[in-house]
């Protein structure tokens, strides 16, 4: 404040002050603060607990909103996905690390190879070792791991694929961000519901010891939150079923659904 000097940051602390770029999901009419004050400030809500976490005043609108548009296509998804002779969507794999998400959508993808069908996996391992590999696990990092797997599977779901992903997926907010870019039935939550403990005791990767001696900071379960869902289309109790009987259950889903007709 001193100074006001700018300085890179990511992240703005308690009462910190920032100059940011914001983007929202609709136009919105407003004015620069420094032309009318009324229409020019604003404040954030938290849509779910309804607080004020923040206030602002806008400057000028960035002018790249405005000059970039949407180009038509004629081959859209709807005839790459009748090309395909299936219904595109996104299976969204949620659960605790070692829940056992992976290997679920892994024979899934298999049953749907195997039955001709046209699909693509993207698996946090791997989307991490490449496109995500400048991010780690802090909160703000795995929002933007979500955000970057929603928008590839957008596009992979408009080009006709049944795209599966298999992502701790953490927040609740941001798997609501994912649902929202895709069409009305488009995207089916899948919760792979596996206690901690069982995940834990599994502990394939050796990750759970780790973070349990303190060697792994933020682990999902231990010391950073898993926000369960509410009312995914599908909630597969794994403990009970076998990895099989999982899989099945899936495309048990997907043909209720009439996402593929065989
Ligand atoms: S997410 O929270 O951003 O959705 P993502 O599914 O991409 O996570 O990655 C989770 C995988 O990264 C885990 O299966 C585990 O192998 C590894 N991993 C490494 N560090 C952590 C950590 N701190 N918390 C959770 N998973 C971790």
């Amino acid at each position: 404040m001193n100074t006001l000097e700018h300085v890179a940051a990511k992240t703005l602390e308690l009462n910190a002050i920032g100059v940011c770029n914001l983007s929202l999901d609709r136009p919105i009419a407003f004015d620069a603060y420094q032309a009318n004050r009324d229409t020019g400030g604003f404040i954030l809500i938290d849509r779910l607990s309804n607080n004020t976490v923040g206030a602002g005043l806008l400057h000028f609108a960035l002018r790249r909103a405005h000059n970039i548009h949407l180009q038509h296509v004629d081959v859209d998804k709807a005839a790459r996905s009748a090309q395909k002779q299936q219904k595109s969507c996104v299976l969204w794999f949620t659960g605790l690390s070692g829940a056992g998400k992976s290997s679920i959508a892994n024979l899934v993808e298999k049953k749907l190879h195997a039955l001709g069908h046209h699909t693509y996996l993207l698996d946090g391992d791997n989307v991490r070792h490449g496109l995500n590999k400048d991010l780690g696990f802090t909160d703000a990092d795995r929002v933007e791991n979500i955000r970057r797997v929603a928008e590839v599977a957008k596009l992979m779901v408009d080009a006709g694929l049944i795209v599966l992903t298999a992502f701790i997926s953490p927040f609740k907010s941001e798997r609501r961000m994912a649902r929202s870019l895709m069409g009305e039935d488009e995207f089916i939550e899948i919760f792979v519901d596996t206690p901690l403990e069982v995940a834990e005791q599994r502990d394939v990767k050796g990750l759970y010891k780790k973070a349990r001696r303190g060697e792994l900071k933020n682990f999902t379960g231990i010391d950073s939150p898993y926000e369960a869902p509410e009312s995914p289309e599908l909630r597969l109790a794994t403990p009970q079923l076998s990895l099989d009987a999982a899989a099945d259950a899936v495309i048990a889903t997907l043909r209720l659904r009439g996402v593929i007709a065989d």
